[in-house]
């Protein structure tokens, strides 16, 4: 499948990117200085990575990205320290990125008929906001709250797309390699889970590994698992009862299952 990566130079952007090269999927990564992040890759002589340089919240920039794929997924944030973005504000990114950013993108996929749209949003915005433990309330309302009124943003613009979505909501993320756990039900394991992970959730979800579409799904650091626990499938890992909820699906590293 062709599949833009949007955000494609962060955390999780790049993450994505690594998950659908390796599962053999065309691959275009968009960010400002896509073209500069991915040059060291292409050297390397790893031509499956195509990369345009735009601005996300520019329909032009956006148009030409979108055009000729067949699934987009959205990871833009700022890159900048959250305490700063707090106290100054962001330098060269726009507070409302990710909401003007994904309605560019959603205006773009309908205009060219991309119907398939994954876009990462947080842990505690909107269907999960009352379930988020009261530590992580405090650093929403005081450290994220412009950051977090945008997420919500964001997802009213993807729930009202008309396109094939789906929200991808993570808990905090690391750089280590924390195996993943997603849960429609919004149910969280760990607080914790690997951008690498998330890459993987968001690279199955785009192609369509086992997804319904037009839903919410919580990732959040699994357990470990027990002894005797099935092992995972080669898409979205092993659901296991959690409660009374959907499934919750385990899944480790940067490959799900
Ligand atoms: N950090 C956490 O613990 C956590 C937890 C849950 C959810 N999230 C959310 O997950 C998302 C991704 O987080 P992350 O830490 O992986 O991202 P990140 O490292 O902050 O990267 C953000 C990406 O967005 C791109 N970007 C920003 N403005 C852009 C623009 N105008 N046009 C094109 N690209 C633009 C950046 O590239 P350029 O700046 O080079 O353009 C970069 O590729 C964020 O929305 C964040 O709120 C984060």
């Amino acid at each position: 499948m062709r599949v833009l990566v949007v955000g494609a130079t962060g955390g999780s952007g790049r993450a994505a990117v690594e998950a659908l090269t390796a599962r053999g999927h065309e691959v275009t990564a968009f960010a400002r200085r896509a073209g500069a992040a991915f040059r060291e890759d292409a050297s390397r002589g790893d031509t499956a990575v195509r990369t345009v340089d735009g601005d996300a919240t520019r329909p032009a920039d956006v148009g030409r990205a979108v055009r000729g794929q067949d699934a987009v997924v959205v990871a833009l944030g700022i890159s900048e320290h959250p305490l700063v973005v707090r106290l100054r504000g962001s330098r060269g990114t726009p507070m409302d990125v990710r909401s003007r950013g994904t309605a560019a993108l959603v205006a773009a996929m309908r205009e060219h008929g991309v119907p398939r749209l994954v876009v990462q949003s947080s842990y505690g915005v909107g269907e999960t906001r009352d379930r988020l433990p009261l530590s992580s309330k405090l650093v929403f309302a005081l450290l994220l709250r412009p950051q977090i009124v945008d997420h919500e943003r964001q997802e009213r613009v993807v729930r009202d797309s008309g396109l094939d979505w789906t929200i991808v909501q993570p808990v905090y993320l690391t750089d280590g390699d924390e195996a993943a756990a997603t849960s429609p039900a919004g149910d969280v394991q760990g607080m914790h889970v690997s951008r690498r992970a998330v890459g993987g959730v968001l690279a199955d979800l785009a192609t369509r590994a086992g997804d319904a579409g037009g839903r919410c799904l919580a990732v959040s650091g699994a357990a470990a698992p027990a002894a005797g626990d099935p092992a995972p499938s080669p898409l979205l890992g092993s659901g296991h009862a959690s409660g009374d909820h959907e499934r919750t699906r385990r899944t480790r590293g940067a490959r799900l299952g």
